[in-house]
């Protein structure tokens, strides 16, 4: 086509709020439509409602440029638009492993409906395989006479915290179940990655489905990997982390996602290789179900074992110890606290009669929201003071900054439980406190409940 397409995004998440502002950056005029008024509003004035680096300054530029809008007027977005992407959540179904496909369905159908010229719908959306076979269906049925929609499939690979950079210059881009017609205007909205040799895979819908929720269940299986390995390393007398260097050097493997620890959260990789687990069932493919069940429960393990040394760490019970918990969301660089393993701990222990103090250089709001009756702090020295265990739980830059020698004074007993393995721990060591990560023969935490029964007879 002579003029370039004009774009709506459905859906104004981490992925849609990120691919409007990225669409816009390339160039094109897009609208942004969310159900929330609020959110909508906050957007049109550059406020990002959650924290993602990059993000609030690309949507104000072009806010600002006038090629990028917010609204709640769905039919207005889609009448003004050729290509309208499906950014909405397929969150994890209470009680079930299955995706929660209503939004998606109810946005497609609503783009569908509200067709009045000719328009290319593209799904993002992380969905079940088979899912867009369906929508083909839906939008059939609501689709107005004498209007035609096609339907494809351009999973998005996006990481929180790195949206913004994974959205412009993506590892590769997917697009399936196209016909010549999309298949060129797929090629002329991401002229800009093309250009510059970004890989373009051209696959059938049900591929295209599949690629996104493998990658990420590939994601899931390299963290449980490790960390079934780190329980081996811990009483083999091994080390996880260097040993996870070693095999990093072998580029078949590499050595990103080899970090040994609490494992993973947030609002994709667990819900995503639930959801596969659950359609593979469906469809008699049990091989994958039956690995990725492994990877869930190795994964849901590492917490447990985390609270276990907490535990250890106070003697046997928390009850009415004061636990300092620095790291409250899912991994650095995010405020978001879906399914955080940082919180499930903190929870926990919480549960156990603990008094816990949480402190998060970004997800305190968040957290609050989810667990309002846990105890939150400003500082790291907040949340250390009085403590008789530190848990570190998300890999916070600033957690590296930390001085032992300073943080000592402020805690009854220095012992500080690495669960993400990220501090320098001889230098805390040196500095006189107790510290055990994941996955290396550390004896420190038999050593802190042995200094503690010290003190008690010594009367400190
Ligand atoms: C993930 C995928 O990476 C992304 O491609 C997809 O589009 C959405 O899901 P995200 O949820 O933002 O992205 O988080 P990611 O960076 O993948 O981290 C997931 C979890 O794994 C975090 O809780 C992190 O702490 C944990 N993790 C990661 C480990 O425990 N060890 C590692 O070595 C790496």
């Amino acid at each position: 086509p002579a003029t370039p397409p004009r774009i709506s995004v459905i859906g104004t998440g981490y992925l849609g709020a990120t691919h409007a502002a990225a669409m816009a950056e390339m160039g094109f005029e897009v609208i942004g439509v969310d159900s929330d008024p609020l959110k909508a509003a906050a957007l049109s004035e550059g406020r990002v409602p959650f924290f993602e680096p990059g993000l609030p300054e690309l949507i104000l530029k072009h806010v600002s440029s006038g090629r990028l809008r917010f609204t709640t007027d769905l039919a207005d977005a889609v009448a003004l638009s050729d290509v309208h992407f499906i950014c909405v959540g397929t969150p994890q179904q209470r009680g079930s492993n299955a995706a929660n496909l209503s939004y998606v369905e109810d946005a497609t159908a609503s783009v569908a409906r509200s067709l009045t010229h000719d328009g290319l719908i593209v799904g993002k959306s992380t969905v079940p395989v088979g899912t867009a076979q369906r929508l083909r269906s839906i939008i059939a049925a609501s689709t107005p006479v004498g209007v035609a929609a096609e339907l494809i499939w351009n999973p998005e690979f996006l990481r929180e915290g790195k949206a913004v950079a994974d959205t412009l210059t993506p590892d590769r881009i997917v697009i399936g179940g196209v016909t010549a017609r999309s298949e060129a205007i797929m090629r002329e909205v991401y002229a800009m990655p093309l250009a510059t040799g970004t890989p373009l895979v051209v696959c059938d819908l049900a591929t295209a489905e599949l690629v996104k929720v493998s990658a990420n269940a590939f994601l899931a299986t390299k963290i449980s990997f490790i960390n079934a390995i780190a329980e081996v390393c811990e009483v083999a007398g091994a080390d996880v982390s260097v040993l996870a260097d070693a095999l990093g050097h072998d580029v078949r493997i590499g050595r990103q996602f080899l970090n040994a620890g609490l494992g993973f959260g947030g609002g994709c990789l667990p819900k995503d290789i639930r959801a596969l687990i659950h359609r593979s069932r469906e469809l008699g493919a049990t091989k994958v179900a039956d690995l990725l069940q492994q990877v869930d429960e190795i994964n849901m393990s590492q917490r447990l074992s985390v609270i276990d040394r907490a535990l250890e760490a106070c003697g046997g019970s928390v009850l009415n110890r004061r636990i300092g918990v620095l790291g409250a969301a899912f991994k650095p660089l995010t405020d978001d606290v879906r399914d955080s393993p940082a919180l499930n701990v903190a929870a926990a222990l919480h549960l156990r009669g603990a008094q816990v103090v949480i402190y998060d250089p970004e997800a305190i709001a968040t957290a609050q929201q989810m667990f309002p009756t846990l105890t939150y702090a400003d500082s790291v020295e907040e949340a250390a003071n009085g403590s008789d265990v530190l848990l570190l739980l998300t890999e916070w830059d600033e957690f590296r900054e930390i001085d032992p020698v300073e943080l000592k004074k402020r805690v009854v007993m220095p012992v500080i439980i690495d669960a993400r393995n990220y501090l320098d721990a001889p230098r805390w060591v040196e500095a006189g406190w107790s510290i055990t990560g994941l996955g290396s023969n550390t004896k420190s935490v038999a050593r802190a409940a042995d200094r503690q029964l010290e003190l008690l007879m010594t009367g400190r």
